[in-house]
């Protein structure tokens, strides 16, 4: 096991290259065993849930060849196997299986996902979905699983504004016979990169990244290459580091359209951002605003950025309120920041940030990928040195994040826990 040594007060200057997007990738890995073909995706971010998916597809006769940045599958000898547990239970997305498995064999048995835990995460809405395209759904024994004589095209209303059950109805009812309408879908990006990709591998779908997706069934699907967008939250994630701690940091290969709520909260809180065709360039201020911030679903603020931006709070001149309307529990990072020195209180779904305070190094557990993200920018504005553990939830979502950090000028680096911290570690 291993921790991360920060330490605090170096000035960020330079540039960052921001990787394909992870919430995209967990569900193309998936969608591409619908193909008959190979499919070839590139731009993929170098991140252990890459790696976890990769091998699940392995599990059910894919042969994958992944190097780097680029994954090709040949999903010909892909079977129905059932995934009730190993694997799966490692990431949330491995629930994107159910619709793949469920859309080209019309069965799938899939443990109940794992992932960060943020409070209560039910997929309700995808069960919904797959029962309405005719599947019947039991839960035997922590896994679910789906079965169907055909799959039928349906009118689905989601009753919760959900990513991940969008995406798992689209790929469920792309080679679905008919007409699917998803009302009240989510519209994320990374759908409207899914139905993209799907697209080229034949579906027919329309209106992803609005509310209403039409799919109209297709019988086969065929192999294609696709290149990821990308990842808005890494972004936003390096975008709060440099107003945190930026001189001047030229953020490379974004999509500025997707960061409007990260850049407007950040020019609110007077960090000067100037945005090219996909590149920003961030100065931040010696005085910082504080503002208040509710989490919603896109085009709102994030609640992946939720955690990240807490800590740049603490910077902030005077009191901020943060609330995640998405997430009731996703505030296990505030018990790390309280322990550097930071004055939060936390009432209900809010986060109460009192600034301007001054950070100090402290020992720290990340709980979830965001809260990890969070302690590193916490790391970064500390007096002293900050130690990281728990860096398995950062490595499923930030590739190369040292790397980066330390071309950017942060005094960042790994070092192995002695038996002693690491049994300190697994007892909590
Ligand atoms: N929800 C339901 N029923 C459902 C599905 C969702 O009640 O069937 C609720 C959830 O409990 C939550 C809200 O709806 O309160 C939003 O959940 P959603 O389904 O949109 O989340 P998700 O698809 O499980 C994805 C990202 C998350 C991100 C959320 C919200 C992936 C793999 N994960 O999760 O990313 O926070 O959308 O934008 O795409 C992360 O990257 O750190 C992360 C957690």
């Amino acid at each position: 096991m291993q921790k991360l040594m920060v330490k605090g007060g170096y000035p960020l200057t330079g540039r960052v290259h921001i990787s394909g997007a992870k919430n995209s990738a967990v569900a193309l890995i998936p969608a591409a065993i619908m193909a008959d073909s190979a499919v070839s995706i590139d731009n993929l971010p170098q991140i252990s849930d890459v790696e976890t998916l990769a091998s699940l597809l392995e599990d059910i006769g894919a042969k994958v060849s992944h190097d780097g940045t680029s994954m090709t599958v040949h999903p010909q000898h892909v079977i129905p196997m059932p995934l009730p547990n190993g694997r799966v239970k490692k990431l949330r997305a491995s629930y994107y299986m159910m619709g793949a498995m469920l859309g080209k064999f019309k069965r799938a048995a899939i443990g109940l996902p794992g992932g960060c835990n943020l409070g209560p995460r039910p997929i309700d809405q995808h069960i919904k979905g797959f029962e309405a395209l005719g599947a019947k759904v039991t839960n035997e024994h922590g896994a679910i699983y789906l079965r169907a004589d055909r799959l039928r095209g349906a009118r689905i209303y989601l009753d919760v504004v959900s990513v991940g059950a969008t995406i798992n109805i689209m790929l469920a009812a792309v080679k679905a016979e008919g007409r699917t309408i998803i009302e009240n879908a989510a519209k994320e990006p990374e759908i409207i990169d899914v139905a993209t990709l799907l697209s080229s591998m034949g579906a027919n779908i329309k209106g992803a990244g609005t509310n209403v997706i039409r799919i109209e069934g297709v019988d086969k699907l065929h192999g294609c290459a696709h290149s990821i967008i990308p990842d808005r939250i890494e972004a936003g994630t390096y975008m709060i580091a440099a107003a945190a701690m930026g001189q001047e940091v030229l953020i490379n290969n974004v999509i500025p359209d997707h960061l409007e709520s990260i850049t407007a909260k950040l020019r609110e809180m007077g960090v000067e951002i100037e945005t090219g065709d996909d590149q920003l360039r961030i100065r931040t201020s010696p005085v910082l605003n504080s503002v208040d911030i509710k989490t919603l679903v896109h085009p709102g603020f994030a609640t992946d950025l939720q955690q990240p931006i807490t800590v740049l709070l603490t910077s902030a001149q005077g009191t901020s309120i943060v609330t995640d309307t998405i997430y009731n529990a996703r505030f296990k990072h505030v018990d790390e920041l309280r322990r550097m020195g930071a004055d939060i209180k936390v009432e209900g779904r809010s986060a109460l940030i009192n600034g301007k305070t001054r950070l100090q190094g402290a020992k720290v557990k990340a709980s979830d990928l965001r809260a990890g993200a969070a302690l590193v920018i916490a790391g970064l504005m500390a007096e002293g040195i900050t130690e990281i553990t728990g860096l398995e939830h950062i490595d499923r979502g930030y590739e190369h994040l040292e790397e980066k950090l330390i071309a950017l000028g942060a005094n960042v680096w790994r070092e192995t826990l002695t038996p002693e911290e690491t049994a300190q570690v697994k007892s909590g």
